[in-house]
């Protein structure tokens, strides 16, 4: 059974656009698992945009499903997960200034420096993933990094899904046969929805996790509203 991580930065820009502590961080994740959800991810950025660094602290009493987080692993990130010690670390060569994460690791280029920083994560425990893109040659190499899960990014397979091209779920089949067969565990994530969630998790065997946050959010607001508006109409009787 694939496992559904919430991504709660979303969660976190709306706490952070009051400058309070409304909607409360903590209490959202406690409630999603209570809901459900098998996971808990945050991506903390340099800049604490969404994710603030102290949010990572507060969360982990809390977290009693897997909690994963995302990010770049420059120092301060791994310093950061190094003392939290969540269940996984998903490495995102996010640069600082992106708006959200747009790419994967290129494997080969990068070789050195994943094998070392994923060594380090290894002998605290923590399970490793890599983002990735579906390109075999880039999966191929993942092994000799030590990582445990690549987590496929799904940018393309969604956008193309949406345009009603569903070959575009031709090269993350293929990826996932590799990485199987590589003995690695497979994650995706990003711009996966209600719309096309259960079509990809269909095609990818051994799907082990998913972590979703935009689209669960903005399908939260818009299943929720009627709801409030109508128990504000109740209030106002
Ligand atoms: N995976 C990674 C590496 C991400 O950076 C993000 C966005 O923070 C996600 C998954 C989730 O993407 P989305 O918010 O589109 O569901």
């Amino acid at each position: 059974m694939t496992k559904l991580s919430v991504n709660i930065n979303k969660i976190a820009t709306l706490r952070n656009s009051r400058g309070g502590n409304t909607p409360d961080l903590v209490q959202v994740a406690v409630d999603i698992q209570e809901f459900g959800a098998q996971g808990i991810t945050i991506h903390p950025r340099p800049d604490e945009r969404h994710i603030k660094y102290k949010d990572a602290f507060n969360l982990k009493p809390i977290i009693t499903t897997e909690y994963n987080i995302e990010g770049n692993p420059i120092k301060n990130f791994i310093d950061l997960v190094l003392a939290v010690k969540p269940t996984q670390v998903t490495l995102v060569p996010d640069a600082i200034d992106a708006i959200t994460s747009n790419a994967g690791w290129d494997t080969i280029k990068h070789l050195n420096f994943l094998t070392e920083v994923i060594a380090e994560f290894k002998r605290n425990d923590i399970r490793t993933s890599i983002f990735i893109d579906p390109n075999l040659s880039l999966i191929e190499a993942t092994p000799k990094t030590g990582a445990d899960r690549i987590e496929l990014y799904t940018e393309n397979f969604a956008s193309q899904y949406a345009m009603g091209n569903k070959k575009a779920i031709e090269p993350y089949i293929e990826s996932a046969a590799l990485a199987n067969s590589l003995g690695l565990g497979i994650n995706a994530g990003h711009d996966l929805s209600l719309d096309n969630i259960k079509f990809f998790a269909e095609n990818i065997p051994n799907l082990l996790e998913v972590s979703i946050g935009h689209a669960l959010i903005a399908e939260s607001l818009y299943l929720g509203l009627e709801n409030v508006i109508n128990m504000y109409l109740h209030k106002l009787q």
